[in-house]
């Protein structure tokens, strides 16, 4: 089943022996961050698309290879073996063309051109923002599968690649710890999450932080200090703080500059960046994405209009995307609470 090399021709569509456009082809993309689980994702809707005989072209480069045209075929032969891949094999881009109105137009002639009127876009917060604008403006039905390690994608209690992320940050924690221990020492880690703080909150309870600095909530050195000390009188020797970056918390340095003035400590600095990127998804991104990609396609299928699909209390669902766009989410900063009375 499925087996057209991957060098077919464009003629020839790509989704595998028997498919056939009764269903009109569909254009997949990935935008934005990329996360691990992505390419579980695209494999996911190659092949429920390939099992239900409809076309497949994937656009490299993001909203960037739209605009420029940059398509190729895909079979559910093309995507073997990139299921434990994190990055993603069709690449991406954050794209200031596709910010403009004459952008989205040139990328919706381009799908005309194909007879392309069905888009999925694998992505972050912002690239679902221009895909509702795109959607609207345009008329072509698009599909979001909600992919971003920083997992603040209104409507979606988890996005993929979060999983990994979170994962791979606490391992790394799991080895500053050894070395915090061993020297007696305060470590100061900075996480990815641009503007919020879910890596943060999962990572510094799951690491056993001393405490956690997110962007929702403002910065106050002083509790910090004061925790820090604290848990020294206690007979703590080691302590491990976590802080979100990025402009609304300051990033590491000043927490480290305040340890180090206030309690004498000598804290040493580790920011952990695009490591939490990349790396094989984790099985609950690889099954989250699977489980997506399979969604989008059957959504496809049944006449939807353009939707994000979402997971919402563990089941896998479609939401509008216009109503998507309203809602908003909240980290549960009840959490913190957690993150303090486990450190006593
Ligand atoms: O949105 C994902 C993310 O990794 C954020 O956590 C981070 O702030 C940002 O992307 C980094 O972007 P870039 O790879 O463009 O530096």
């Amino acid at each position: 089943m499925n087996d057209k090399p991957e060098t077919e021709s464009l003629d020839s569509g790509g989704a595998g022996p028997g498919a056939t456009a009764a269903n009109g082809p569909i254009g997949i993309l990935t935008a934005g961050g990329d996360a691990p689980g992505m390419n579980a994702a695209i494999r996911a809707v190659v092949r429920a698309a390939a099992n239900a005989e409809v076309y497949v072209f994937g656009f490299r480069r993001g909203y960037d290879g739209l605009i420029k045209d940059l398509a190729e075929p895909l079979s559910g032969r093309s995507v073997a073996n990139i299921v434990q891949r994190g990055g993603t094999f069709l690449e991406t881009s954050r794209s200031d063309d596709f910010r403009s109105r004459e952008g989205r137009a040139r990328a919706a002639n381009n799908l005309k051109r194909r007879g392309i009127d069905t888009l999925i876009v694998v992505g972050g917060e912002g690239s679902i923002v221009g895909a509702t604008a795109f959607s609207i403006e345009t008329g072509v039905r698009v599909f979001a599968v909600p992919a971003s390690i920083d997992n603040d994608i209104p409507a979606t209690d988890f996005s993929i690649g979060f999983d990994t992320a979170v994962n791979t940050a606490l391992d790394a924690i799991d080895r500053i710890r050894d070395t915090a221990f061993a020297y007696e020492r305060v470590f100061c880690v900075e996480v990815m999450g641009r503007d919020s703080g879910f890596i943060a909150l999962e990572v510094a309870i799951g690491g056993g932080a001393e405490a956690v600095v997110v962007p929702e909530i403002p910065l106050n050195l002083d509790d910090i200090c004061n925790r820090v000390a604290e848990s020294h009188r206690r007979g703590k020797r080691s302590s491990i703080i976590v802080v979100s970056e990025g402009p609304r918390t300051g990033g590491v340095m000043p927490v480290a500059a305040a340890l180090t003035e206030r309690l004498k400590v000598n804290a040493r600095v580790v920011v952990l960046g695009h490591v939490q990127r990349g790396g094989a998804p984790t099985a609950r991104d690889r099954l989250l994405a699977s489980r997506m990609g399979i969604e989008a396609v059957k959504a496809i299928l049944e006449g939807l209009p353009s939707s994000l699909i979402a997971e919402v209390r563990g089941e896998i669902t479609r939401i509008p995307l216009v109503e998507a766009a309203t809602r908003s989410r909240k980290l549960d900063s009840s959490l913190i609470d957690l993150v303090h009375q486990l450190s006593t």
